[in-house]
């Protein structure tokens, strides 16, 4: 893994574009995106950029089960504010929230993900290891799923909603194996809070108990850190 400390977040913006940008110029068609606070910053540069999206496809991790695109706690809809807005792609997809027959939404998004191979996949970490919504305990070879929303991940995302029970039970996710089959992947974390999860990741045993530890069997991937996410690697 290609460690990258930055000073702050909006920084890691900074290093995050500039790897966006070597992807485009190497030839990446399809870009895998994620939600949540930790890529907003690199959104930021990538918005304001005079890259070109408008050949390419993205594809995201995951979406809330029973949330449709126009809800303002979708992750479609948080894909258009942050960047869909101020860079179009050809094409974008997320799963769809709105399908409640689980097993057409993930084979659907399956379809998806093997006719779009993605070049480059943007990733978070959860608190507790998890990427997309891949939670502990998720099979490693796993595609896209329904998953459970463990507490720890209600209990993190219910900032974006007034209460705590309007966070949905449910999502789809891209899974783990979907993940690595990515030609290149860059993951953030920026927060003392992500420290263990930072640590266990990088330095720590390959588990299905940190989703975050498969990344250790991908030949390409960038993290980028502050220093207080990285507080407790040796
Ligand atoms: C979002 C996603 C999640 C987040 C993770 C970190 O699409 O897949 O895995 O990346 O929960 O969230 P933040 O960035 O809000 O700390």
């Amino acid at each position: 893994m290609d460690l990258q400390i930055v000073n702050d977040k909006k920084t890691g913006g900074y290093v995050g574009f500039e790897i966006f940008k070597r992807a485009l110029d190497n030839g990446a068609k399809v870009l895998g995106l994620a939600t949540g606070s930790t890529p907003i910053s690199i959104y930021d540069e990538l918005g304001a950029s005079d890259l070109d999206f408008s050949q390419l496809t993205s594809v995201n991790l995951d979406e809330y089960v029973g949330l449709d695109a126009n809800h303002p706690q979708s992750y479609h809809y948080f894909m258009q504010q942050h960047l869909f807005n101020q860079k179009p792609f050809a094409q974008s997809f997320v799963p769809d929230g709105s399908n409640l027959d689980a097993k057409s939404a993930t084979s659907d998004y399956d379809q998806i993900i093997a006719a779009h191979p993605i070049d480059l996949q943007l990733l978070g970490l959860g608190q507790n290891g998890h990427i997309g919504f891949n939670e502990p305990g998720t099979d490693p070879e796993s595609t896209t799923h329904k998953v459970a929303l463990t507490e720890s991940t209600i209990a993190a995302n219910a900032r974006f909603f007034d209460n705590v029970n309007d966070v949905p039970r449910y999502a789809y996710s891209m899974g783990i194996g979907s993940i690595l089959k990515s030609k290149q992947i860059l993951i953030a974390a920026y927060g003392e809070a992500k420290a263990a999860a930072v640590a266990a990741m990088i330095q720590g045993p390959i588990t299905p108990d940190v989703p975050a530890s498969y990344l250790q069997t991908h030949p390409n991937v960038t993290v980028i850190l502050d220093e207080a996410a990285a507080s407790q690697l040796d």
